[in-house]
């Protein structure tokens, strides 16, 4: 991940752990909820064995369910999408994760053989919470805009 980098997509961010390099002894990474991860977390979910390198996950957006996702080896390419704005993003960093916030689409691609994906969530699993298309997702941001004036 560039170190520069900064996310222009709307309830989006950096998320630096702390971390400490115990070379050649390991590293160490810190994520505490309320410090480095900005809410609560109800549930961690992590995703492995992405053997295939044309696989994309994801192409969704959740309606209130904050997430916060790693990439704790290897690496991938996230997606992400305002309604507005798009931004790629390469993550290969275990110590800075990225703020998925709610109505932010995403997909993931481009996973490298050893990519593990590690995903800190807000709150239980809630299907009702997904939204699954890209066009009801549009509709709902460009509605929420208009409600707001903006
Ligand atoms: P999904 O979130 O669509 O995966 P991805 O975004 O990584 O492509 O979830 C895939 C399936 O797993 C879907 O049927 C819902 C189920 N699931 C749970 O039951 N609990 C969970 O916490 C998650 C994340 C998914």
């Amino acid at each position: 991940m560039n170190s520069k980098l900064s996310l222009r997509v709307r309830n989006s961010g950096l998320l630096p752990l702390k971390f400490f390099k115990d070379v050649p002894d390991g590293n160490l990474f810190i994520a505490e909820a309320g410090r480095q991860v900005p809410f609560d977390i109800k549930r961690v979910y992590f995703i492995n064995n992405l053997a295939n390198q044309k696989a994309v996950r994801g192409h969704h957006a959740h309606r209130k369910l904050e997430q916060a996702i790693f990439c704790i080896s290897g690496s991938f390419t996230l997606h992400l999408d305002d309604g507005r704005t798009k931004q790629r993003v390469l993550l290969n960093d275990p110590s800075c994760g990225i703020r998925l916030g709610p109505m932010l689409w995403h997909t993931m691609s481009s996973f490298s053989y050893d990519c593990v994906i590690l995903v800190l969530a807000s709150d239980y699993f809630e299907e009702a919470d997904y939204i699954r298309s890209h066009a009801e997702f549009v509709a709902a941001v460009t509605a929420a805009d208009g409600a707001a004036g903006r």
